[in-house]
């Protein structure tokens, strides 16, 4: 089983940026102890702080991966591209957010990509990734 992660805009400062609602841990640590976790599953990791670079990863995770987990960050509230892109491509995506969104700004209510996922995890920190990732098993 091959799964994708992608991260989009600022995810790679986690662990530095807003640790009250992001937490401390890099990504790259929690990738490895996911890693680690999952031995069987072969999981790929890609983050971008570019629109466009993301669409490009999910058209070409098109019959490369069984499973996309996506966070797009702050585009997953403004990008009709991304959506529009996730709703082109025929593997499934879970998309996950570290916090809580729809207890946050109203600006982070609405998902362009959420109309389109298999399914949406909020609000549990990095474990949401691990949550997406066993939805695939
Ligand atoms: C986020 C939530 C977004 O609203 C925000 O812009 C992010 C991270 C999350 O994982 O909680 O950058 O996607």
């Amino acid at each position: 089983m091959k799964i994708l992660i992608i991260n989009g805009p600022n995810l790679n400062l986690l662990g530095k940026r807003e640790p009250d609602t992001y937490g401390n841990s890099s990504f790259e640590d929690y990738l490895s102890k996911l890693r680690e976790k999952f031995k069987d599953v072969e999981i790929s990791y890609f983050q971008s702080n570019i629109e466009g670079e993301l669409v490009d990863k999910l058209q070409w995770a098109e019959r490369k991966v069984d499973g996309i987990i996506l966070n797009a960050a702050a585009y997953t509230h403004t990008s009709i591209g991304i959506g529009d892109a996730v709703k082109a491509i025929n593997t499934p995506v879970v998309e996950v957010h570290i916090s809580n969104v729809t207890a946050r700004e109203e600006f982070r209510h609405n998902s362009f990509i959420a109309p389109h996922a298999k399914g949406v995890i909020l609000g549990f920190g990095l474990k949401g990734y691990e949550l997406a990732l066993s939805s695939f098993l």
